[in-house]
């Protein structure tokens, strides 16, 4: 029996979870900066940091308190190393490494993507459904990540990740973020993106595709564009900055941005009514663009691959229209696509202290030189 403090705080989120023998969830706190990063439609890492010290002692509290459990009651303590905000990752850090060491327990050091892909694997031990198939790839997808893994693991129990894909410009996540600032919309602009879509046409407005192939051939790059597994998002958020454009919507959206400057976090249902068809059209159809872009790229590399399962996580796999997407045509090539719940796929501490625990049961503890890895990689490739 092995209770795990995890500990998050690598971007815009302070969190603390316990979870036991990474599979029973305990307690999982999440303390969102959002109203803070709201006016500047995007994380200020200043304030970010700032955020994380005021909050980190409140929330691990608050996290033990939820669980029932004493803080000297865990077996261990888990922290994200990286990637992430370098000012942001050393609060957390800092902070665990103090506790680790006042109650005299192991510390052990997570990457944070590696926890995105236990929230899948958390999730489906915590419903009990069926066993998640390996070798399988996994689709990290967030703000600060688009990203494939092969992922399988030893018999000895631990985990291997192999990078077979990544975004070569924005991540999924920022391109739905820099898309809302544009239409002055609210930040993060996933959630109002994804409600506000519902009400637009997905097909009313060409997007771009197959970005990576026109950018390898004009690069010459000797090997075959088809067998690349990389993303790109540039594309398609330059496609909507040019709609823009070519259609005259400047002074609707500035007029938008005046009605809701100071307004705290408007929600989808208060934007209706300032948003005219052709917009939630745009909206639709950028939304839609993307997610058919990581559906295409994804089942062609797990074809390719030849993996038994596909794992969907990060902040844009709370996507329903892309959850749907990927049952259905996943589904009809026989695979069978794994999501964290709505709450797990953003970010959170329970996938940190989920992704401990292997870790904790091959001893593979972290020293007191432990330091913040902005850009920490997971796995080869
Ligand atoms: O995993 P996450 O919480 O933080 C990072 O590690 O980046 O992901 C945050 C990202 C933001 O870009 C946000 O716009 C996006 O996830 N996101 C969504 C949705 N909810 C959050 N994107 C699309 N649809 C959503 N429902
Ligand atoms: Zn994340």
């Amino acid at each position: 029996m092995a209770l795990i403090l995890g500990i998050e705080s690598s971007c815009d989120e302070t969190a603390a979870a316990v979870v036991r023998d990474g599979s029973e969830l305990l307690s999982n706190v999440v303390s969102s900066q959002i109203a803070t990063h709201q006016p500047y439609g995007g994380v200020v890492p200043e304030l970010a940091s700032r955020e994380h010290l005021r909050a980190i002692v409140p929330v691990v509290r608050e996290a033990a308190r939820r669980a029932h459990v004493k803080l000297e009651d865990v077996e261990a303590l888990a922290v994200t190393q990286g990637p992430g905000l370098a000012g942001s990752l050393l609060i957390g850090i800092t902070y665990a490494k103090a506790l680790s060491f006042a109650l005299s327990k192991p510390l052990i050091a997570v990457n944070h993507l590696e926890g995105h892909i236990h929230a899948a694997l958390l999730e489906q031990r915590q419903t009990q459904s069926e066993d998640l198939p390996l070798p399988a790839l996994a689709l990290v997808v967030s703000g600060g990540h688009t990203h494939l893994y092969l992922v399988n693991r030893s018999t000895q129990g631990s985990w291997s990740y192999v990078n077979v894909g990544h975004t070569l410009d924005d991540a999924a996540g920022e391109a739905f973020d820099k898309v809302a600032k544009l239409l002055a919309l609210s930040y993060p602009g996933g959630p109002v993106i994804e409600a506000l879509a519902e009400h637009g046409n997905p097909h009313a407005i060409a997007m771009p595709r197959s970005q990576i192939k026109t950018k390898l051939k004009r690069q010459e790059k000797a090997e075959d564009p088809s067998e690349s597994h990389d993303f790109s998002f540039s594309g398609i958020k330059t496609a909507v900055l040019r709609f823009v454009e070519t259609h005259a919507m400047q002074a609707s959206i500035e007029h938008r941005r005046a009605k809701f400057v100071g307004a705290g976090n408007p929600t989808a249902a208060e934007f209706l009514p300032h948003l005219d068809q052709l917009t939630l059209d745009l909206i639709a159809s950028f939304q839609e663009a993307v997610i058919q872009d990581l559906l295409c790229k994804t089942l062609r590399a797990a074809e390719d691959l030849e993996v038994q399962s596909l794992i969907v996580t990060g902040g844009v796999a709370a996507n329903g229209h892309l959850r749907a997407e990927f049952d259905k045509r996943a589904g009809a090539e026989g695979l069978r696509a794994f999501f964290p719940s709505r709450g797990l796929s953003t970010d959170n501490a329970a996938m940190i202290a989920a992704a401990a625990y292997p870790k904790f049961l091959a001893r593979d503890f972290a020293n007191e030189h432990l330091s913040a890895e902005a850009s920490l990689a997971l796995g080869a490739g």
